[in-house]
């Protein structure tokens, strides 16, 4: 088979080649997080470029204050779902807690389920400077990584919260610094995630492959947001760094409402709606 017949046969079009072309060209990238197949169906469709299988699951999904408790089975499980529905997009499984952090061997090893079980493109994870050395041997034996540096939520019982990082001028220089060093040992684009905005445009100006930053501001190469943020969704929580483009909370409770009146009433279901 030819190299241009295999590309072609790929379930996924936008490569990890695509994004840095794009940070080349001054285009934006849109990633959005996604966790089961209809909604990565619809993101797909809708246009991202970028579909995250984010360890966000842990919170939005699974219901817990943090995503630490969220396992490498059940993010393979939620990529499994995701790929059914992506065609075109990038899809990138996250890696959770303690699934990376052990040992190099130990990142491989699960990176590899995300990419054979998961049918993930790519993975990602958090980390700097410490992480680069695997980074560097995924990428060797043909795994992409993207990496994520900033305010990493897997590190909340260090932070004590999900507050901005990157404040002062010596959390500023390390950021800067794991920034490079991710992109250094490989990653082919990072996440920013809560850092000043002018952190994340020196950053943005400084390495070569893209930036995607969530609540860090408008310079970076992309933007990411929770899907489940962004659609309306999870409306017990007011995040000023989110832009919501639909109340999909108050569509399903309005719907509900509706369809229990129905029932109510005996209008539902119709004749048409029954079987002979
Ligand atoms: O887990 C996640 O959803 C993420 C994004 C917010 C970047 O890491």
């Amino acid at each position: 088979m030819s190299k241009s017949s295999a590309s072609s046969n790929l379930k996924t079009s936008i490569t990890v080649n695509d994004l840095i072309e794009m940070k080349q060209r001054g285009e934006k990238i849109t990633a959005l997080t996604a966790y089961d197949v209809t909604f990565a169906r619809l993101i797909d469709e809708g246009g991202a470029e970028v579909i995250l299988v984010g360890d966000s699951l842990g919170m939005v999904i699974q219901g817990h204050e943090t995503t630490l408790p969220v396992t490498i089975d059940e993010m393979v499980y939620h990529t499994k779902a995701c790929s059914k529905g992506v065609k075109r997009g990038l899809l990138v499984a996250d890696m959770p807690f303690m699934s990376y952090q052990a040992s190099v061997e130990q990142a491989l090893m699960n990176a590899a389920r995300c990419i054979k079980e998961g049918g993930a493109s790519a993975v990602k994870f958090e980390g700097g400077e410490e992480l680069a050395p695997t980074i560097r041997r995924l990428v060797e034996i043909g795994i992409p990584v993207m990496g994520h540096v900033g305010m990493q939520p897997q590190r909340v019982r260090m932070y004590g919260g999900f507050g901005l990082q990157g404040a002062d001028s010596a959390e500023a220089k390390k950021i800067m610094r794991d920034a490079e060093a991710v992109a250094e040992a490989g990653a082919f684009a990072i996440v920013l995630e809560k850092i000043p905005r002018s952190l994340a445009k020196k950053i943005t100006e400084k390495i070569k492959i893209p930036t995607i930053g969530i609540a860090s501001g408008p310079d970076c190469d992309g933007q990411i947001l929770v899907s489940y943020d962004m659609f309306g969704l999870t409306d017990q929580f007011k995040f000023r760094f989110v832009r919501k483009y639909i109340d999909m909370a108050q569509e399903v409770r309005s719907a509900v409402g509706k369809y229990r009146d129905d029932i109510r009433a005996q209008t539902f279901p119709s004749e048409t709606e029954s079987f002979e």
